[in-house]
């Protein structure tokens, strides 16, 4: 069926908001009354129809709005796409794997038709029709990685695999939980992960590393990661600080419904064909908190994440200033009834 895309915002008056439908297909990412790193990685295979997991790439109704705040973002600051020169083979596998999931998932919104190396794609959404040359970055009016980045939810990071380690050696970065693609750019896995607390002493990294370093073709690897942000917003960057650091004073017991938003990454990992790199993608959902209590498991289950988070981890998602309030808040969603695993 066709999605019906919403005209929204993402910065000023913060228009976005999902719609019943969206928050019940939300992907509430805790297994559990309480939250710690782990290597959480499973297989990333399709599931159940209106959920998340339909196609391998999601699109949803946000999928137009997002495009034009990447749009804006990229035009303030065009050093959030970056790829180092031997990632060119890269960037096409990439724009291919992307390419292809859409045109199978959503034939309605998306068409690729192949003759040779001569591709036309269509993406009915976004308005484009183009035919190019698989291969050859003069035909495409931007590099492959750029082109097929602005017409896809979530942050793409490329990594090469070399010396037993992952590179960040490319990537499209605009709607990241405070992470600089141009402080990471040539970083390799343990550095960028340099700054997450407690996760390096248990041994998560080395084991997610060696898992990744194994990564097969054709059997793509996905995880959550969560965090909370004050507004809607999709840019909070480093880059960005300035303009959306100072929200978090703004949270009152009055407005936490409205302005607290759990920010979920349903990240997927693939190995790619040609290069043998990895793409890494970052897709975020946002959810206020009235849309979450509007689940009341979720509601009880988050109240209880949010307050029994390990120190480290509030200080390191950012969050001291509002969580107590946001706590208090949720509390009156939580019954104390026993909850059961799974989300
Ligand atoms: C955080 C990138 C794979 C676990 C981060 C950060 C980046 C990143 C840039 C932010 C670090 C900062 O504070 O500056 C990547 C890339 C990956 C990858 C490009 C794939 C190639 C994984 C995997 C795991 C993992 C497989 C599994 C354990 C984490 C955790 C955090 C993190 C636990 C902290 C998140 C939070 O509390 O908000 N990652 N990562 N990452 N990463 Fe990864």
């Amino acid at each position: 069926m066709a999605i019906v895309f919403r005209q929204e915002t993402f910065r000023d008056d913060f228009t976005y908001r999902n719609s019943p439908e969206n928050i019940r297909r939300f992907p509430f990412p805790f297994p559990d009354d309480n939250y710690m790193y782990s290597v959480n990685m499973e297989p990333h295979v399709k599931g159940a129809k209106g959920t998340v997991f339909e196609n391998l790439i999601d699109v949803d109704e946000h999928y137009v709005s997002e495009m034009a705040d990447r749009a804006l973002v990229l035009k303030q600051d065009p050093l959030r796409c970056q790829a180092l020169p031997h990632m060119m083979q890269a960037q096409w596998d990439t724009l291919e794997l992307i390419m292809e999931q859409k045109a199978e998932g959503y034939p309605e919104h998306f068409t690729l038709t192949k003759d040779g190396n001569r591709w036309r794609w269509i993406n009915r959404p976004l308005g484009i029709d183009d035919t190019f040359t698989f291969g050859d970055a003069t035909t495409l009016p931007m590099e492959p990685l750029e082109y097929i980045g602005r017409q896809t939810q979530g942050d793409l990071a490329i990594v090469d695999q070399r010396e037993n380690n992952l590179w960040m050696d490319a990537g499209i970065v605009t709607t990241q939980a405070d992470w600089s693609l141009d402080f990471d750019v040539g970083m390799n896995f343990m550095e960028w992960h340099g700054p997450v607390p407690l996760a390096h002493q248990q041994g998560v990294f080395e084991r997610a590393l060696k898992f990744l370093l194994n990564l097969p073709l054709g059997k793509p690897t996905r995880r959550f990661n969560w965090t909370m942000t004050i507004n809607p917003r999709l840019d909070t960057s480093p880059e960005n600080f300035p303009k959306w650091g100072t929200d978090r004073t703004t949270v009152t017991p009055e407005n936490v419904g409205e302005k607290v938003h759990l920010r979920v990454e349903l990240q997927t990992l693939w190995r790619l064909p040609r290069s043998n790199a990895m793409l890494f993608v970052i897709r975020c959902y946002l959810m206020n908190m009235n849309e979450l209590v509007t689940v009341p498991k979720w509601g009880r289950r988050f109240h209880r994440v949010l307050g029994s988070l390990p120190p480290e981890l509030i200080d390191y998602k950012g969050i001291t200033r509002y969580r107590d309030d946001t706590v208090a808040w949720l509390s009156k969603y939580d019954d104390g009834a026993p909850t059961s695993a799974g989300t």
